[in-house]
Formats: structure tokens, sequence, C-alpha cells
């Protein structure tokens, strides 16, 4: 069976994460922040998927952790899809390396550029360029599935490996600056107090008070406050401040967050 785990603050990799169950089949597409690895139980017959954002050229802080817990029987076929904007840069070496840790190998690496959603590089793709990015997503999701379907072995694409240990450090450095950026958060006076901005953090890091959000000390950066908010009301710093934010157009905010757990591929479509 198909196990598909996801990783997704604004939706990109949630929607290719079913673009790709609809392809492969029956299966269970599971959240990553609302699953203990510890609990689950992969058999080597099963199809094991990881799909995830880049994140500072690496995979996301809480995917790396979710990975090292997750066991994975040696000779099961497991594949990882890295999104990004511009790059996935060491993010399929890093994920093959932990799995490797573990006992585990990753049989084939994808990469996709899908919209942007890092804010402090700028604000969301101009919407013929978000368009382009979606169609032409549909015969690469048709070439994955394909390729997964006749156990295709391949690295996938990555800086080239004389860089993946310097990009490793870069990406620890980043993530544990990420923790700290909770504090930069900040909500205007347009904040309705409608609670979705908690709802989809994937950290579970922030607590409506008295009708507002306030950040804690866990943030992983997936930013999902931000561009999740229905009035615009939040910010990151000035950098966000007349920035367009952007949402994958085929999901809803309440596809995503912590309690969006376990679902048959079928029944989350
Ligand atoms: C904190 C953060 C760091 C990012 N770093 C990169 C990066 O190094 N390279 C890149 O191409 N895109 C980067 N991005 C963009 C995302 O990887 C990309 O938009 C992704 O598809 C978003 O997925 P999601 O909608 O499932 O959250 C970053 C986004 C965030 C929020």
């Amino acid at each position: 069976m198909l196990r598909l785990y996801f990783f997704s603050g604004t939706g990109n990799s949630l929607w290719a994460a079913r673009e790709i169950a609809s392809r492969l089949g029956d299966g269970e597409l599971i959240s990553i922040p609302g699953c203990d690895a510890s609990k689950e139980n992969i058999s080597a017959d099963d199809t094991v998927g990881i799909v995830f954002p880049t994140y500072a050229w690496g995979p996301p802080r809480m995917v790396a952790e979710f990975l090292t817990a997750l066991k994975i029987p040696s000779g099961t076929y497991t594949f990882a899809l890295a999104t990004y904007a511009s790059s996935p840069g060491a993010s399929l070496p890093m994920v093959s390396g932990i799995l490797k840790k573990n006992g585990a190998i990753l049989s084939a690496g994808f990469g996709i550029s899908l919209p942007s959603n890092y804010t402090p590089f700028g604000g969301a793709w101009e919407q013929d360029r978000q368009q382009k990015s979606f169609e032409t997503a549909s015969a690469f999701f048709d070439d994955l599935a394909a390729a997964v379907k006749s156990r295709l072995e391949q690295n996938g694409p990555s800086f080239p490996a004389i860089f993946v240990p310097v990009v490793k450090f870069f990406n620890k450095f980043s993530v544990k600056e990420f923790r700290k950026m909770s504090s930069k958060f900040s909500v205007g006076e347009m904040c309705n107090g409608c609670g979705i901005c908690a709802k989809v953090c994937l950290a579970e890091n922030i607590e409506m008070q008295n009708g507002k959000p306030q950040w804690l000390d866990k943030c992983e950066q997936c930013l999902a406050c931000l561009h999740w908010c229905p009035k615009t009301a939040i910010e990151l710093g000035r950098i966000s401040k007349g920035r367009l934010r952007y949402t994958n157009p085929f999901v809803k905010s309440s596809d995503l967050g912590v309690k969006q757990k376990h679902g048959n591929t079928a029944d989350v479509k």
C-alpha cells in the first residue's frame, strides 16, 4: 500500500501529494506534523513517499526529525519529492542521508518548482508564472507516478555532491534561526480573530488570546499564518509589508495544520 507522508504550509506540497496519490491509487496520505513516527507500521511491501517543501536548501526541521524517527524496513521502495521555488539545494541528498543512517534507502528523488511562499525574498509570483508552473506540473506528476510504478532508481535534482556538507551546515543553522522568528510576527487591526492562523500553524505555535494570535517560541517558519490570513493582517517584521501573499489555489486552509491527520487518499481528495 502507498504511504504518502507530507508537510505543507501553503498547500503546494499537499497539492503535489494529492496529485501523486490520485495517480498511484489506494493508500494513505499522512500529515507529518500530526503523525507519531514511532507508531507507524511500515511493511517492506509498502511504497513510501515523502513530499515536503525546501527550506534553506534542505528539508524542514520537522521533516528531518520525523524521518530520523521513522522505521522503514530495508528493501521498501521509498521516494521523496522536494517542492521548491528556485532550487531544492541539497534537500534530496540530506533526506537520503537521514534514511541511510536509519537503515533505509531513498530509492528515487524528485523535485518540482512551484510558486514561492518565501516572503522575505519577495512577494508571490505573478499570476502568469504561477499558472505556467501548475500547467507543467501535470506532466511532471504523470512521469513521477510512472517512475514510481516502474520502481525507478535515481538521485533527483541537487547541488553537486561537493557542496552538500556546506549546505547541510547552512540548513541546520537556518532552521534553528527560524525558531527565533516567532518574535518577528505581529498582527494589525484588520484581524477579526477568525483563528485560521492558529489552525494552519504546523508547529502549534499560535495561541488565540483575547481574540488575537500570540506566537510562542517554536516557529518552523512555514509562513502558513502569514499567507492564509484572510485579512492580510499578519506581518513578518517589516519585510512582508506590501508584498503579495501566496496560497496554493487547489488547497483550502482547512486541509492544512496539525489536526489534519491520516486519511485514505480517496477521502482527502
Ligand atoms: C522558510 C522557507 C525557506 C525556503 N527556502 C527555499 C529554498 O531554499 N529554495 C527554494 O527554492 N525555495 C524555498 N522556499 C520556497 C518553498 O520551498 C516553496 O514555495 C514550497 O513549494 C512551499 O511549499 P508548501 O506550499 O507546501 O508549504 C522556502 C520557503 C520557506 C517558507
